[in-house]
């Protein structure tokens, strides 16, 4: 994967001061120069991280939800080395309860989660990391704004990281997961973000079948997920009496641009980094249009609809198309076309993907011309079997850059749309507007990063006002 802009300086923001030593800074300062040219990370080899003393690889649960369920259940049918769920954290106690039965149920002996392993709170993640060995696994699934603190703590105490996508919202964020992959590195970390369409075989043979030529040249991609939003935005009449704002904000975290990126950052990133994989490259820019017919009695932060026009270095251009409006069409799907032969992606859904190449420009089962392999992998237990496998066999396996580079570029589609401006990846790369500043010190009792206005509505985006999506 390539970066746009091989000329693009690296950002002003290499320094940080919580990164510590002399060599760590040079390690970082390494790292976003190689993003900012294009190169993958060097891999040194230190030795492997071996989780102490015995085969067994410990994991912890940080953020039980849906997909943290989901991703556990992943790893504990892993069969590469005995894997065993040790810690659970999450900062509501029923959300551990809950996903703990049912790992037991499931896994029976896989499970040794007992109470003093459960962790509750904002700043419970330490806890349950601690109760790891270096070299054991933290998963993390909580909203997308913890992914950076968590990220470091689990690099300090040398364990081997799941993340789920995205792993940044804006550009503050994922220079701070850029810097800390370098640190990763550093210690022989294995990092994988839960991008898991990278690890389905039907898009991989697709990839291939596009390095060799065989749809032609790509002139453009366009991409597609217009559904129902999966929850109301209504948030009136606002917190439950049982719940402070913060945990209601980080419970409807897809209506917080700080807490997640918004629906765009949250459900487009897949189609996004889907279309740059098989392009080979990232987009320099990104124009957007945007708005919001559905109005609420208190607004959330999201528009109902997006369409953004991507343009690659080379002119090549990337269009792409949410909507979360009921009873309007349901369309969802990726797709190219090349000079000589349009493709799919992937259509439906995340799996099967479906890939295939069919004569002409029209995209129909008729035309097909190569289809690959129908027994795809499927890919949220291919992301695993293949984090664990480098983790059992010490071989360089770090996703972290590309997965802070697809946020990125995700989030440069949504910043467009909001200002009603076009956006460079550098812009966006080196834009000061931190949606995640002091995540790292929040408390249960702590305000939430976006507080509401006077009236209890809450600050939008509105294209043309501010400099930033919301806020000067
Ligand atoms: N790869 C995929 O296809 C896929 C699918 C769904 C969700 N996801 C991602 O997984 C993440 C979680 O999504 P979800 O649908 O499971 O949401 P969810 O609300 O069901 O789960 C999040 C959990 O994290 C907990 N939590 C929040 N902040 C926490 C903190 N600071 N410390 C500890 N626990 C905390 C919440 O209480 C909740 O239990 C998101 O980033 C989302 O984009 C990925």
């Amino acid at each position: 994967m390539t970066s746009p802009r091989p000329d693009s300086p690296a950002s002003p923001t290499t320094r940080r001061t919580f990164l510590g030593t002399a060599g760590q800074m040079a390690a970082v300062a390494g790292s976003l120069a190689t993003v900012a040219h294009g190169a993958e990370p060097a891999q040194d080899k230190p030795p492997a991280v071996q989780p102490g003393g015995s085969d067994e690889i410990r994991v912890a649960l940080i953020g039980c939800g849906g997909r943290g369920a989901g991703a556990a259940a992943d790893a504990l049918s892993v069969t590469a080395a005995p894997m065993k769920m040790y810690a659970m954290c999450d900062i509501f106690p029923q959300n551990i309860e809950t996903r703990h039965k049912a790992l037991v149920e499931q896994f029976k002996d896989k499970v040794d989660v007992p109470n003093e392993r459960k962790f509750l709170g904002f700043e419970a993640y330490k806890q349950a990391m601690d109760a790891l060995r270096p070299g054991d696994i933290a998963i993390l699934t909580t909203p997308p704004a913890f992914r950076a603190p968590m990220f470091r703590y689990a690099i300090e105490k040398g364990l081997n990281v799941f993340m789920e996508k995205p792993i940044a919202v804006d550009g503050p964020s994922a220079r701070r997961i850029i810097e800390l992959s370098a640190l990763a590195d550093a210690k022989n970390l294995k990092v994988g973000v839960g991008l898991m369409a990278r690890h389905n075989s039907a898009r991989q043979e697709l990839f291939q079948q596009l390095r060799d030529g065989a749809a032609g040249d790509i002139i453009t991609l366009r991409g597609y997920r217009m559904q129902p939003a999966v929850q109301g935005w209504d948030l009136f009449p606002g917190p439950p009496k049982d719940m402070t704002e913060l945990q209601w904000q980080v419970k409807r975290f897809h209506c917080f641009l700080w807490a997640s990126g918004g629906i765009f950052s949250d459900y487009y990133i897949h189609h996004i980094d889907e279309a740059c994989w098989m392009k080979d490259a990232w987009p320099v820019k990104a124009e957007a249009n945007g708005g919001r017919q559905m109005r609420a009695k208190i607004d959330d932060q999201n528009f109902d609809n997006y369409s953004v026009e991507y343009t690659f270095a080379d002119g090549t251009k990337f269009f792409y198309f949410g909507r979360t409006i009921p009873k309007a069409e349901s369309k969802f799907g990726l797709f190219g076309h090349g000079s000589k032969h349009a493709f799919r992606i992937s259509s439906t859904g995340h799996h099967p993907a479906r890939s295939a190449i069919f004569k002409g420009q029209e995209i129909d089962d008729k035309n097909t011309v190569w289809t690959a392999d129908k027994s795809e992998t499927q890919p949220y237990r291919q992301e695993w079997i293949d984090l664990v496998d480098a983790v059992v066999k010490n071989t360089p396996y770090n996703e972290a850059i590309r997965g802070a580079q697809a946020s990125l570029v995700t989030a440069m589609g949504r910043f467009a749309a909001h200002t009603g401006q076009a956006v460079t990846y550098d812009e966006m790369l080196n834009c000061p507007d931190d949606l995640t500043a002091g995540v790292e010190s929040l408390t249960d009792s702590s305000p939430p990063p976006l507080l509401a206005n006077a009236d209890g509505t809450y600050p939008v985006p509105y294209p043309g006002k501010y400099k930033f999506e919301y806020r000067d």
